[in-house]
Order: structure tokens, then C-alpha cells, then sequence
């Protein structure tokens, strides 16, 4: 695992877009792995911005977004393809149809699981998959006791996630669903190159336990040690925990202005 500490939380995120633009712009046909949450909204404005400054074709690129909630609310505003098309998607030149995420509102969950898989892996697997952090631990919605070895599948939440999550729902836990279909562990680590992005200090307990803690599977993402090219990208609040033996491997960043 390769760790780069940021000073500060823009630094950070714009780290995180250089990655993902010089993946588009290397390889026309890259396939994206992406992710929600607050975190990765400042990443997705550093990431249009870009695009609008420096355009690349996107024509070939393909993206999977890791997780969506279970029921009609996958169709409404609260939704994460609503998010991923409010940050995202609309800014950029990509094709709808090039746009995947796991569909929670289907009928038959295990089928739709099973073509979600198959999909990313007709499209010749992810060349670089964006992760943030739960407080749990989770990647993607990678709940405790998630197995390593778990692919798309529909998962209960749990309770400090539907109340880390409930900003969408009126500040309500109990309004946030209490499902979603996630991709599994064990798909996060097939993926070719993985980058976690945690800020602020809200994130530091959670990242010291994953970065030296027990590798785990109550805490999935302690499972990226078993990745082959992941590396943590995380502003100065987030590695407050992290101990000095861990800080000596690390990659400092300049600030960006
Ligand atoms: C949701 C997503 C996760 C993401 C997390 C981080 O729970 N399902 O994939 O890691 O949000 O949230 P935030 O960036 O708001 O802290």
C-alpha cells in the first residue's frame, strides 16, 4: 500500500482528479470505477474543471459506481445516480449508456447482481476504482463481516452509516433505506489500480485502524492490504492518527492553490 499525505483537503482532492484524468487521457477506453459520498464532490468539481480546461475524448470510457440504494428511492433525487449525474455526469462528454450503477431498484436482485459483474467484466475489468470510507470501514457498502471474497450484492446498512448518510434524508437515519446493492471485496480487489481518499478529522480513527490496525473483515477496507497497487490518498486531519513508522513511508504533496 502507497500512502500520500496532502496538507489539506483541496490538495488532496485535486491529487485524486489528476489520477483519474490522466487515466481518461492515457486510455481512451479506461473504465472508471467511481464512488459517492461528500467527500468525492470536490474531487468530481476538480475533475470537471479539468476536463473543461483540457478536453479528452471520452467516447470510450466506461464507468461503474459502486453502490446504490435498494428500493424506488433509486429513482429519485436521493438517489446516487442522481448524485453521480448532478457531479459528474452531466458536466462531462460520456455516454449515458456508458454509465453503469448497480440498479437498486430491480426486481430480481440476483440477477441484476449477477449482470452487474458480468458487465464489468465484458467491459475488461476497472482500470482504476475510486474508493472513500465509512465510518464502519466500509468500501463501497461493504458492511462489517463483509467476506473478503464478496462480489454485487444487496446488504443491510448499518446503523452509523445510515446516520452518516442521513444529510440526504432531512438529517433522519431511520429515512435512509435500510439496503443497498454494493459491488463486493473480493470485485474491488480484481480491479487493476485502487485509490481511498479520506479527509478530515472525523476520518482519522477509522484510517489508523485500516492502515495498522488487524486486517479484517470487520472493517473491509483493511482487505486493500491484499491489493496489489492501492494506494490512500489523505489530507493532514485524516493522518492525524496514523503513527510516525507509517508517516515515514509516506509521500508528502505540496499544496496546491
Ligand atoms: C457512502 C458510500 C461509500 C463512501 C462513503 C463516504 O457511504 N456508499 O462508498 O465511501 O459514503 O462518505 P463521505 O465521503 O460522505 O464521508
Amino acid at each position: 500500500m502507497k500512502l500520500v499525505i496532502a496538507p489539506d483537503q483541496d490538495t488532496a482532492c485535486a491529487h485524486v482528479a489528476d489520477m483519474l484524468y490522466t487515466c481518461c487521457a492515457q486510455n481512451p477506453a479506461a473504465v472508471l470505477g467511481l464512488a459517492t459520498g461528500r467527500t468525492m464532490e470536490r474531487v468530481y468539481g476538480h475533475l470537471v474543471r479539468r476536463m473543461h480546461d483540457r478536453p479528452v475524448n471520452l467516447a470510450g470510457c466506461t464507468t461503474f459506481n459502486l453502490d446504490e440504494y435498494c428500493g424506488p428511492v433509486a429513482r429519485t433525487a436521493q438517489s446516487y445516480r442522481a448524485y453521480m449525474q448532478h457531479h459528474l455526469f452531466r458536466h462531462l462528454d460520456i455516454l449515458p449508456t456508458q454509465t453503469h450503477l448497480p440498479p437498486g431498484d430491480t426486481d430480481d436482485v440476483t440477477a441484476a447482481c449477477a449482470r452487474y459483474e458480468t458487465a464489468i467484466r465484458a467491459a475488461g475489468g476497472i482500470d482504476l476504482q475510486l474508493l472513500g470510507i465509512g465510518h464502519t470501514g466500509h468500501i463501497g457498502f461493504n458492511e462489517p463481516l463483509s467476506s473478503f471474497a464478496s462480489r454485487t450484492r444487496r446488504v443491510r446498512l448499518a446503523p452509523a452509516t445510515r446516520t452518516q448518510n442521513a444529510e440526504m434524508f432531512g438529517d433522519c437515519p431511520d429515512d435512509v433505506p435500510q439496503h443497498a446493492l454494493t459491488v463486493g471485496v473480493g470485485t474491488i480487489l480484481e480491479t487493476r489500480r485502487a485509490v481511498l481518499l479520506a479527509t478530515g478529522p472525523g476520518k482519522a480513527a477509522i484510517i489508523a485502524r485500516v492502515t495498522e490496525g488487524a486486517i479484517s473483515p470487520m472493517t473491509s477496507a483493511s482487505a486493500l492490504h491484499f491489493h496489489p497497487d492501492c494506494t490512500f490518498v489523505l489530507d493532514e486531519d485524516a493522518a492525524m492518527d496514523l503513527s510516525d513508522e507509517c508517516r515515514w513511508m509516506a509521500e508528502f504533496i505540496p499544496p496546491r492553490h
